[in-house]
C-alpha cells in the first residue's frame, strides 16, 4: 500500500515521505530530486526554501504548540 507519512519534528521541519508530488504556491512542481522523504523547513530561517537547511538549531525555532 503506497501511502504519504507526515511527521512534524518537535521545534524542527516537517518530514514527509512516501510518494510526494510538491507544488509551488501557484501549482508548478518543486524538485524534490526523487527523494522518498524530505523537510519542509517551519521556522522561516532556511536558505534553502522550501526545505530545511538545519538553520533552526541556530535560530533555537520553538514550535509554539506540539502538534
Ligand atoms: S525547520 Fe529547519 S531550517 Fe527551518
Amino acid at each position: 500500500m503506497s501511502g504519504v507519512k507526515v511527521d512534524l519534528k518537535d521545534n524542527g521541519p516537517i518530514l514527509i515521505s512516501g510518494d510526494i508530488v510538491l507544488n509551488d504556491g501557484e501549482g508548478n512542481p518543486i524538485d524534490t530530486g526523487g527523494k522518498a522523504c524530505i523537510a519542509l523547513c517551519r521556522c522561516a530561517e532556511t536558505t534553502n526554501s522550501p526545505f530545511c537547511d538545519g538553520k533552526h538549531k541556530d535560530c533555537n525555532y520553538s514550535a509554539k504548540d506540539r502538534a
